[in-house]
């Protein structure tokens, strides 16, 4: 019986580029995949001012219900639900994380010494929430209404923990008092698409969702 003195499983010299051709290509994916990662980071939300009216005293009623503050019912404005998420760069949920709110009810009036605490008692002005697994929060209140020398907003910090990682403002979209207003003025087109969003009438109500966007 004779042997082959050539070993067959050697690779051909073909062979043996296409299998060098192929692990610098698996070399080389995790640089790609951190460039695509890189690539789909989401912007940061805009900060801005918190404003001369964050609550002194945070109120016994702090839930996300701003339209029941203990049991008083609050029945002017338009009754929204203002929905969202916060999210890191990477757009992974930020777990843990507490959302507050706080506005003027529909007079422009605010729950705030500096204001003359004229705020209708049936007016819940805060609320805070704890984000869900998705990084989803929802608080029900009114569309925000204006007052003197602002368009409608709300206000809005990201908390985790002791930390703020976000103070800012949320806008109505299409409301006509935005192009007048010195802060929506100052944000860029981008911070605006964030920040001003439709509120979208629904059988409960307008609706309205924003996406936050931390870095913790
Ligand atoms: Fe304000």
């Amino acid at each position: 019986m004779s042997r082959s003195t050539t070993p067959i499983h050697l690779p051909t010299p073909l062979v043996r580029r296409r299998l060098l051709l192929g692990s610098a290509a698996l070399l080389a994916a995790p640089v790609f995949i951190r460039q695509a990662r890189a690539q789909s980071r989401l912007a940061l939300t805009p900060s801005q001012t918190e404003g001369p009216y964050y609550p002194v005293a945070m109120p016994r009623d702090d839930d996300f219900d701003l339209l029941r503050n203990g049991d008083r019912r609050y029945g002017k404005g338009q009754a929204a639900w203002v929905t969202g998420r916060v999210v890191d760069p990477a757009g992974q949920a930020l777990k843990g994380g507490v959302v507050e709110i706080w506005q003027c009810d529909e007079d422009g009036r605010y729950d705030h010494p500096r204001d003359g605490s004229r705020m209708d008692p049936s007016f819940q002005g805060f609320g805070r929430v704890t984000l869900n697994a998705e990084g989803a929060f929802r608080f029900r209140t009114i569309r925000p209404a204006a007052y003197s020398g602002r368009t409608p907003h709300i206000h809005t910090k990201v908390k985790l923990g002791q930390k703020e990682l976000l103070t800012t403002q949320l806008y109505v979209e299409g409301d006509p008092g935005n192009a007048r207003d010195f802060l929506w003025n100052r944000l860029s087109a981008a911070g605006r698409a964030a920040l001003t969003r439709p509120y979208v009438p629904g059988s409960d109500g307008l609706s309205a969702e924003y996406t936050l966007v931390v870095q913790a």
